[in-house]
């Protein structure tokens, strides 16, 4: 069970010590976005590598960007310990996957809320992660789409079938409130950006929120 809080609702100026506020965490998500791919923009590589040496957690990079295929594997080589692209923008997912990982990353794909997950289920071994997004990208605060966890489960059974070390992320409206019903679906990493930021206190958010998931996951029907 391994929290990852979404800078897009930290204080983009001073992110140095908003990283320092969850070095508790497991990861530092960072939302990277073109306006293209999604209608917002964020940052871009020099910031995610002037990050990387400052952060006291590794980056785990969630591209919304058009072309993953050329830019992914740069962000790799930029000091990312984990870089997700999703599928609906890459021409070559399991080559862009293979660069990453030749980089030195872990890495994931993404799919977004209308994307299936199933024509993916046999490039298992090329990924260490899939993030199933649980809004639609561009935008932090958005409500949780609890009719996705169809596809968490899936993916899940579709890692256990294939007996592959492969995480399963969720990403968007996780809180308090929604991160049980991800877990017992069978998620293991949990983006929050508002459920840590929006707090007075983001470190206890971080571990409340891993606490609540460790609780679903003891109860869920298989106790995995
Ligand atoms: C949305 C981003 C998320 C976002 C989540 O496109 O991928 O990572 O920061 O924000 P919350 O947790 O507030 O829904
Ligand atoms: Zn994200």
């Amino acid at each position: 069970m391994q929290i990852s809080p979404s800078i897009l609702a930290a204080d983009f100026a001073n992110l140095e010590r908003e990283l320092a506020r969850i070095s508790g965490a497991d990861w530092a998500h960072i939302d990277v976005m073109d306006g293209h791919f999604v209608p917002n923009l964020t940052l871009g590589l020099p910031v995610v590598q002037a990050l990387a040496d400052v952060s006291p957690v590794p980056l785990d990079v969630h591209l919304m960007i058009e072309d993953p295929d050329r830019w992914a594997p740069q962000y790799a080589e930029a000091g990312a310990g984990s870089v997700t692209f999703h599928v609906e923008a890459a021409a070559d997912v399991v080559a862009t996957a293979r660069s990453v990982r030749a980089a030195g990353a872990r890495a994931a794909i993404a799919v977004k809320p209308d994307t299936p997950f199933e024509p993916y289920a046999d490039i298992l071994a090329e990924v260490d992660m899939v993030l199933v997004m649980t809004v639609e990208p561009g935008f932090g605060g958005q409500s949780f789409m609890a009719e996705q966890m169809d596809k968490v489960r899936q993916v899940r059974r579709s890692v256990e079938h294939a007996r592959v070390p492969v995480w399963i992320e969720v990403d968007g409206g996780i809180s308090a409130d929604t991160i049980g019903t991800c877990a017992e679906a069978g998620a293991d990493v949990f983006v929050a950006g508002s459920a840590v930021y929006g707090q007075d206190d983001p470190a206890k958010a971080v571990a409340e929120l891993r606490a609540s998931a460790q609780r679903s996951r003891g109860s869920a029907p298989d106790g995995s």
